[in-house]
């Protein structure tokens, strides 16, 4: 496990955390919650490439490069977690262990996020814990990575 890269994905609108909707997504910007995944990814020995993209396409791109790139996907695909078949395809494509996240419980909110593509393809999804969700995901993503690790 050790030297092991994390992809960190974020989808739309992501880019806006800290001023966008505050009730629902909280004060801490993008940037804050990237330097905790950083420090926490230095804890766990796990190496970490953090990206956004507001187009579904360039997050596309980047899952399948993670096939090379990567050893783990934890991603928050924003609405996209709701409507993007392209996107579950793309990450059965990876054949890596992926970590859902969402800032919000998506299942205290409208029906139309109770849906999730994204879980399909999901060996675990972590929401409503706001930014700290990630560094879970993180913790768990090491552990996922370990076990794999020690069957082989
Ligand atoms: C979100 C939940 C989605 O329903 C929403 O479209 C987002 C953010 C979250 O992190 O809570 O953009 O993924």
């Amino acid at each position: 496990m050790a030297g092991a890269t994390i992809l960190v994905l974020n989808g739309p609108n992501l880019n806006l955390l800290g001023v966008r909707e505050p009730a629902t997504y909280g004060r801490e910007t993008l940037a804050d919650i990237e330097e905790a995944c950083l420090e926490h990814a230095a804890e766990l020995g796990l190496s970490l490439d953090f990206r956004q993209s507001n187009h579904e396409g360039q997050l596309i791109d980047w899952i399948q490069e993670a096939r090379e790139n990567a050893d783990g996907i934890i991603l928050n695909a924003g609405a996209y977690t709701h409507t993007s078949i392209a996107i579950l395809d793309a990450l059965k494509a990876a054949e890596l262990p992926v970590i859902e996240v969402h800032l919000s419980n998506i299942y205290r909110r409208e029906a139309f996020r109770h849906t999730s593509y994204v879980s399909g393809a999901a060996n675990g999804i972590i929401c409503g814990f706001g930014g700290h969700g990630y560094v879970l995901a993180l913790a768990a993503m090491a552990r996922l990575i370990a076990a794999a690790t020690d069957h082989d």
